[in-house]
């Protein structure tokens, strides 16, 4: 099990969740967040932190493309740099907020 970062952090990316990560699990790109599934430990502390609610648990069937983003965040936190201290979000993250179909727009 772990927690995965979803679409709707694209964008916005408000980093809430990294301030109260207690493994520094979090790592950054340059419009999202991913977590490392090999670090979080599941505490689910960084759930109800995030404004926008782009974190979830691996088994939450609410997500349709959960294997999608499981995936995504495997990969990235591979390449991207750990964040452990909170910054300012996105400039124009509230145009951004609950948009669907950002998946694209997703910088690697
Ligand atoms: Fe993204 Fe929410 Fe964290 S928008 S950076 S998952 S607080």
């Amino acid at each position: 099990m772990t927690h995965i970062v979803t679409e709707n952090c694209i964008k916005c990316k408000h980093t809430d969740c990294v301030a109260v990560c207690p493994v520094d699990c979090f790592h950054e790109g340059p419009n999202f967040l991913v977590i490392d599934p090999e670090v979080c430990i599941d505490c689910g502390v960084c759930i109800p932190e995030c404004p926008i609610d782009a974190i979830v648990i691996d088994d939450d069937k609410k997500v349709s493309d959960l294997t999608y983003w499981a995936q995504v965040n495997k990969d990235l936190s591979q390449k991207w740099p750990v964040i452990t201290v909170k910054k300012d979000p996105l400039p124009d993250h509230a145009d951004w907020k609950d948009k669907p179909n950002k998946r694209d727009l997703l910088e690697k």
